[in-house]
C-alpha cells in the first residue's frame, strides 16, 4: 500500500535512539522528510546521516532540549524553516522514572512531567498554529499503556500518560475544524536503552536480580516477550499516512495484548 508519505514533512521528537529514531527511519523509507531532535548533538548527527545516506530523503538534525520551552520552540520553527511545513509531528522525547510513591522524590515527578508531558504540550503549542496556517496536520502522540493500565510500581509514568492520552482526545475535539487529526499510540514494553535502565530499577526496588526483573513483563504478555522498536515505528507509520487522517482522537495500544482494559472496564459496571 502507498501510504501517501511520499514529499511529506515530519517532525520526531527524542530521535537519536529507541523508538524515536525507528520512526524517523520508518517515515524516510517511506517518502518523508523528517527533522529530528534530542539533547545530545553528536548521537543526533550521526542518526541523521544514517537515515539520510539509507533512505536518500532530507534529514535535519536540530538538537533541543525539550524540558525547556525556549528550545521547544526553536526545534519546530528551525523544523518548519528548514523543511517548509509542518505535516506531521511525532511527539515522542520522553522518559519517566518508575518506582513505588515511597522512592519517588518532587524532582522524580517533576522530571516525569516536564518532559512526557510539558514537551508534548510546547511542541504543540508551535506546530498547531503552523499546521492551521498551511490547512491541516497530523499529530501522533507516543504514550505508554500504563496511562490506562494503573500500576503502583509504574506511579509516575501512569499519571503523565495518563495526562497525555487527555491531552490527545482534547486537542482532537478542538482542532478537527481545522483539518488537523491526532492520535495516540500507547506502547507496552519495547526493548529500547530506556528499558534496561527500568529494569535495573524494578530490580532494585523489588529486591530481584536483573534477570529475574527483565522476566516480568513478557510474563504478563500473551506473546510472551516485550515488542521492537520498529514494531511500534511501523504502527506509528501507518497513522502518521493521510490514509489513516479520519482516526482521530483515537488511542491504540501496542502490546501484545498485555492491557486488558475492555474486561477491566466490563467488571467495573
Ligand atoms: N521503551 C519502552 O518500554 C516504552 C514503553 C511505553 C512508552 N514508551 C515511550 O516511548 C517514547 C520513547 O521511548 P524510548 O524507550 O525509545 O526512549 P529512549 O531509548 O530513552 O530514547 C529517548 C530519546 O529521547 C531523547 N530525549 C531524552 N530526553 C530529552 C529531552 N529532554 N529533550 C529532547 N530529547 C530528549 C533521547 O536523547 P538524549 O538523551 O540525547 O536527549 C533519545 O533520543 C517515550 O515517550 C516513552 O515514554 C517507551
Amino acid at each position: 500500500m502507498d501510504l501517501q508519505l511520499t514529499g511529506k514533512n515530519a517532525l520526531v521528537t527524542g530521535a537519536s535512539q529507541g523508538i524515536g529514531k525507528s520512526i524517523a527511519f520508518a517515515l524516510a523509507r517511506n517518502g518523508a522528510n523528517v527533522a529530528i531532535c534530542s539533547r545530545s548533538k553528536g548521537p543526533l548527527e550521526e542518526t541523521a546521516e544514517e537515515i539520510a545516506s539509507e533512505t536518500g530523503r532530507r534529514v535535519v538534525a536540530i538538537p533541543a532540549d525539550l524540558s525547556k520551552t525556549e528550545d521547544a520552540t526553536a526545534f519546530v520553527k528551525q523544523a518548519n524553516e528548514a523543511l517548509g511545513s509542518v505535516d506531521i509531528l511525532i511527539n515522542n522525547a520522553g522518559s519517566s522514572p518508575g518506582g513505588v510513591i515511597e522512592t519517588l522524590s518532587d524532582a522524580d515527578w517533576e522530571q516525569s512531567l516536564q518532559l512526557k508531558f510539558m514537551g508534548y504540550v510546547r511542541t504543540l503549542r508551535v506546530a498547531l498554529p503552523i499546521m492551521v496556517k498551511q490547512g491541516g496536520g497530523r499529530v501522533v502522540n507516543l504514550i505508554g499503556n500504563d496511562g490506562v493500565k494503573p500500576s503502583y510500581w509504574e506511579i509516575a509514568p501512569g499519571a503523565a500518560n495518563a495526562a497525555g492520552q487527555n491531552l490527545t482526545k482534547s486537542l482532537a475535539g478542538q482542532y478537527g475544524k481545522h483539518n488537523i487529526s491526532f492520535a495516540a499510540v500507547n506502547p507496552g514494553p519495547v526493548r529500547t536503552e530506556r528499558w534496561e535502565g527500568l529494569v535495573n530499577a524494578m530490580a532494585r526496588d523489588m529486591n530481584l536480580l536483573y534477570t529475574e526483573a527483565d522476566q516480568l513483563a513478557p510474563s504478563s504478555i500473551p506473546l510472551g516477550r516485550i515488542a521492537e522498536p520498529e514494531e511500534v515505528a511501523n504502527l506509528v507509520v501507518m497513522l502518521s499516512s493521510p490514509l489513516m487522517h479520519f482516526v482521530n482522537g483515537t488511542m491504540i495500544e501496542i502490546d501484545g495484548g498485555q492491557e486488558k482494559a475492555l474486561m477491566d472496564r466490563l467488571r467495573d459496571r
